[in-house]
């Protein structure tokens, strides 16, 4: 029968033209569905007498069947064609080379905060630590700061919502009570209280943004009390850690007269190289000056017997300084390639 070759020609010529699993399934219904091309001519069988009926159904059924196996075959090259596409989109090229984890290392203020404290331990100080969420009577009044005072305004500091008398230490200079109180405590028998050295690196925070002022940035209190502490002492225990620290002496230090409420005389240090990249470029570094005997008391230490100093220095303005970084924001934009070029 002609007209089934032609048919079964059709078909396989319908699959081939079918790009995917769908397409084919409609392709498929066209012949071999409920009212495709097979399923009407095995109908039409019952209008014929016997002996045709069966001549043309047993070559109906031979098409019918070569029409499904060549849906099987396509169906099955359609296949084998999707997971060789699938392969293709995950394939993995083992000849590259590995992506390995890069090393970590430390922060540029990490590093200075590390360098500053092996220099101090180096001539006695010990490192003492505070929190940065601190009671308004540590970081104010106890530092002999009044009520009026404008760092305690809502401008400068931040406070924490619903709990009173708490907020974000300013400074550093609350350590400066903490330690001496359990200085004085742990010594109160003794004849003489031997002297107190401490640093207190840390975290503090302030309403502050610019180039040279971050809202979260670090300090490093430093304190001497004993019997015989002087200006002269501070002055000298600041230039020597300066000219170590930075690797020369070829810098100028100004103590610049200024006023903190919890220290008298005080002092600003300004800092500046004489030679290199910098040379010439003034940075306020710390306040400093001599403890105010109200806050020695505040420690619990005797004012009329011994005296102190005590200094607060901006640990990002020194790496600002070492590193020759003009934006102190820089550090803390958490940028790799910035901070990739500080790793030795
Ligand atoms: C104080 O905070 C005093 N507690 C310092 C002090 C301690 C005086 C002990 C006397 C005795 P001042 O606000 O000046 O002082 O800050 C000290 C240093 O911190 C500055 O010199 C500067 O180096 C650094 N600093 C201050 N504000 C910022 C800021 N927003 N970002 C980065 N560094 C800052
Ligand atoms: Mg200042």
């Amino acid at each position: 029968m002609d007209n089934l070759d032609q048919l079964l020609s059709q078909a396989t010529a319908a699959f081939s033209a079918s790009a995917d699993i769908n397409a084919l399934e409609q392709a498929k219904a066209v012949f071999l569905g409920k009212s495709g091309s097979v399923t009407e001519l095995l109908k039409g069988l019952g209008k014929l007498d016997p002996d045709e009926r069966k001549r043309a159904g047993a070559e109906i059924n031979r098409c019918k069947a070569a029409i499904e196996q060549a849906l099987e075959a396509r169906r099955e090259a359609l296949r084998a064609a999707q997971l060789e596409l699938q392969l293709a989109a995950k394939a993995l090229d083992v000849t590259l080379p590995g992506r390995g984890r890069g090393r970590g290392g430390l922060h540029p203020v990490v590093r200075t905060q590390e360098r500053f404290e092996t220099l101090f331990r180096s001539i006695g100080f010990e490192v003492a630590d505070g929190p940065e969420i601190e009671e308004d009577w540590f970081n104010f009044t106890a530092l002999n700061t009044p009520e009026k005072h404008p760092a305690r305004s809502m401008h400068d500091t931040f406070y924490i919502e619903g709990v009173q008398d708490v907020l974000l230490r300013t400074h550093t200079s609350p350590v400066q009570i903490r330690s001496m109180q359990a200085h004085a405590t742990r010594y109160k028998d003794a004849e003489v209280m031997p002297d107190l050295r401490i640093i207190a690196p840390g975290r503090v925070y302030r309403v502050d943004s610019d180039a040279t002022h971050s809202p979260m940035f670090h300090q490093v209190e430093g304190l001497w009390v004993g019997e015989n502490i002087s200006f002269a002492g501070l002055k000298g225990v600041i230039v020597d850690f300066l000219q170590r620290f930075f690797e020369t002496d070829e810098m100028q230090v100004r103590f610049r007269p200024s006023f903190f409420p919890f220290t008298e005389p005080s002092a600003e240090i300004d800092f500046a190289f004489m030679s290199g990249p910098n040379k010439g470029r003034w940075l306020e570094i710390a306040g400093c000056g001599m403890v105010h005997p109200n806050v020695l008391r505040n420690g619990g230490v005797d004012p009329a017997r011994y005296t102190g100093f005590a200094f607060g220095m901006g640990l990002d303005r020194l790496a600002m300084l070492r590193y020759g970084v003009n934006d102190l924001r820089l550090f803390f934009d958490n940028d790799l390639r910035f901070l990739a070029q500080f790793q030795d």
